[in-house]
């Protein structure tokens, strides 16, 4: 059996959080994501989900406690249940948590089956909650099914958090009614800054909307209290009043929380990215194939002596986006 040294960086920050994206695809072109005639990677140079599955166990074994399985679109890839299922057995097995953030559109069909896999948090996308407006956003999305879906996932036990992109003239003016549906619904909220992820039809710069002024208005309307909970990521949070529901301001441009990052991100096509603003990667399904554990292992710590300090994201009109990859590459 092969030794299992922990997973810590060389800026001293353990890592324990592992983000999967298990497509690059998916059924909706949100405007701020990609763009409507988006390029897909070849479907040969993806990793099987056998491989995904070995990649992440490995991680397990070596100290990731919590692991996010996300695209594109994660619903789409045929065999993502199966994943789902054979990482839930690592639950209470080094696994604290298993989850997952999706569109919503195929929700409904496998929320029994994702929860009898022990996911109890998922992740929703929903930047609208007026039909037109989501449709106009997602270019393709049906509001009632991705309603429908967060509906049969919360019957199936499974604690929601709705994740809004803040988009100027297209949906900030609906932040409080959405908060407000959150805290009817039971559901958190995270509010997201536009980033500047690979290209896109639009220039991200004209629907930026900074959070510092989002929650100034938030905090006028509801009562906010601050919740000191962090998860490593560049979230800050609040407690809405008495209610169980959580906001989250997601704001990488306007507040920077490198310093406490415990994550890394593992795309279809078996490359390791140690900081989504950066494009250093390292090549995990090589290393696999040609290495089995101890080439993934070596693989692995080369990709822990490159983690970047901090990502340097700008959002500056006509500025070129700061990585080329789409979040949908790297896995939100
Ligand atoms: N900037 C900010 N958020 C994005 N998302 C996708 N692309 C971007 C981007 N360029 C969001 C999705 C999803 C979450 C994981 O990231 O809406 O909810
Ligand atoms: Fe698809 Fe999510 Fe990108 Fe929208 S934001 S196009 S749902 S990957």
């Amino acid at each position: 059996m092969a030794t299992a040294p922990a997973l810590i960086d060389r800026h001293g920050r353990t890592i324990s959080y592992l983000r999967v994206s298990v497509t690059d695809r998916c059924d909706l072109r949100c405007r701020y994501c990609m763009a409507e005639d988006m390029r897909f990677l070849p479907r040969d140079a993806l990793l099987e989900i056998d491989e995904l599955a070995a990649i992440a166990e490995r991680f397990i074994a070596r100290g990731v406690t919590k692991i996010r399985l996300t695209g594109g679109e994660p619903l789409v890839r045929r065999g993502m249940t199966d994943l789902a299922h054979r990482l839930g057995r690592q639950i209470g097995n080094g696994l604290d948590e298993l989850t997952l953030t999706t569109n919503g559109m195929r929700l409904a069909e496998v929320a029994d089956d994702l929860s009898a896999a022990g996911v109890r948090r998922i992740n929703v996308s929903l930047d609208s909650l007026d039909p037109d407006r989501f449709r106009h956003i997602t270019r393709h999305g049906d509001l009632a099914r991705v309603l429908g879906g967060i509906a049969a996932a919360a019957a199936a036990g499974i604690a929601i958090k709705i994740n809004m992109v803040a988009l100027k003239d297209l949906n900030q003016d609906e932040i409080p009614a959405m908060l407000a549906w959150c805290v009817e619904q039971g559901h958190d909220l995270s509010l997201i800054e536009t980033m500047p992820l690979g290209s896109i039809d639009e220039d991200r710069a004209d629907r930026f909307v900074p959070l510092t002024a989002v929650f100034d208005d938030l905090s006028r309307r509801f009562d906010l209290v601050r919740d000191a909970r962090s998860t490593g990521g560049p979230a800050r949070y609040w407690r809405v009043g008495a209610s169980p529901t959580r906001l989250g301001l997601i704001s990488p441009l306007t507040a920077n929380f490198c310093d406490g990052c415990n994550r890394v991100r593992l795309t279809t096509e078996g490359r390791l990215y140690a900081c989504l603003g950066h494009d250093d990667q390292v090549d995990l399904k090589v290393a696999l194939r040609t290495g089995g554990t101890a080439g993934l292992d070596a693989a692995i710590d080369e990709a822990l002596a490159i983690k970047p300090a901090r990502h340097d994201f700008r959002i500056a009109a006509g500025a070129a986006p700061a990585v080329g990859r789409h979040m949908s590459v790297t896995g939100g």
